[in-house]
């Protein structure tokens, strides 16, 4: 049986002061002789203790503690800009025949890895396709055009498709397919992929269409060495942009509703 506990208190180092108790979404922490004490087994180890502790006295084993950086007011976006960025954001399809480096694939998968996701269960995982891009497009394409005549007549959308031999990829150096069994999930952590990939200077869309096809082709699962319980989310297409955008684009108006 492990023992190992899931949050370790430092009581040395606590001074009792109940910030971490009071923030601990699971009512997990309690006071004890004035320290801080665990009191449950249950714990979604969110690290909001880690974060909040004046005296840094909190650890969680399973974690790497070297990755926690301190937080300063300047580390907040500025609105404005952060609205400028979304609204200036567009599906980049035509890409560069430049490779993408992998530090800054990393840094993409490291704004995934650390999006909020449901009673912190961290269950999206990634696969960075960059050398098979042909032949997983090709495969795809196969599928595709067997399937869009007899798919069309319920899928207005494929009846209007032109499927050219780069209509997933668009040729773009670099693919990251966003796995989870949780969509909201797996969509948030892309929305903060696509939010860095772009602040790297790079150009982003999503594949649904690959999405779409890679969960039912078990050949591309199989390229892709995808376990058969993997479900992919979305997919992130990824390389550096050859087309510039000169303005923002009109919108619909938001339907807001306010009780
Ligand atoms: C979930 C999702 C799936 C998409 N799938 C595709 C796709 O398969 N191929 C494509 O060219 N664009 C795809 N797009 C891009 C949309 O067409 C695009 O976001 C929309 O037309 C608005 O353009 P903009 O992103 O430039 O603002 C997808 C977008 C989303 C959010």
């Amino acid at each position: 049986m492990n023992t190992k506990p899931d949050v370790k208190i430092d009581i040395e180092k606590c001074v009792g002061c109940g910030k971490c108790i009071k923030d601990c979404p699971e009512y997990n922490i309690v006071m004890e002789n004035k320290k801080a004490k665990i009191n449950k087994t249950t714990c979604l180890k969110c690290g909001h203790c880690i974060a909040i502790c004046p005296r840094n006295a909190i650890t969680i084993p399973e974690y790497n503690s070297k990755e926690i950086l301190p937080v300063s007011i300047e580390d907040k976006l500025n609105s404005d800009q952060l609205l400028k960025v979304i609204k200036s954001g567009r599906s980049v399809r035509q890409f560069k025949d430049i490779p993408v480096e992998i530090e800054k694939i990393q840094q993409i998968i490291e704004a995934g890895r650390y999006t909020a996701t449901a009673s912190n269960a961290q269950d999206v995982s990634y696969i960075v396709i960059t050398e098979k891009n042909n032949e997983i497009e090709r495969e795809a394409l196969k599928l595709l055009r067997i399937l869009k005549r007899p798919l069309g007549i319920f899928i207005s959308i494929l009846r209007s498709i032109t499927i050219d031999d780069n209509f997933f990829f668009k040729r773009a150096p670099a693919v990251i397919v966003i796995i989870s069994n949780n969509k909201v999930n797996g969509s948030l952590a892309a929305s903060n992929m696509e939010l860095m990939a772009e602040a790297l200077g790079f150009g982003t869309f999503y594949s649904g269409f690959f999405t779409a096809v890679v969960n039912k082709s078990l050949k591309i699962r199989r390229l892709l060495n995808m376990k058969k319980s993997q479900k992919a989310v979305t997919t992130l297409v990824i390389g550096y942009p050859d087309v510039t955008y000169l303005r923002t684009v009109p919108r619909k108006k938001a339907i807001v509703q306010f009780e």
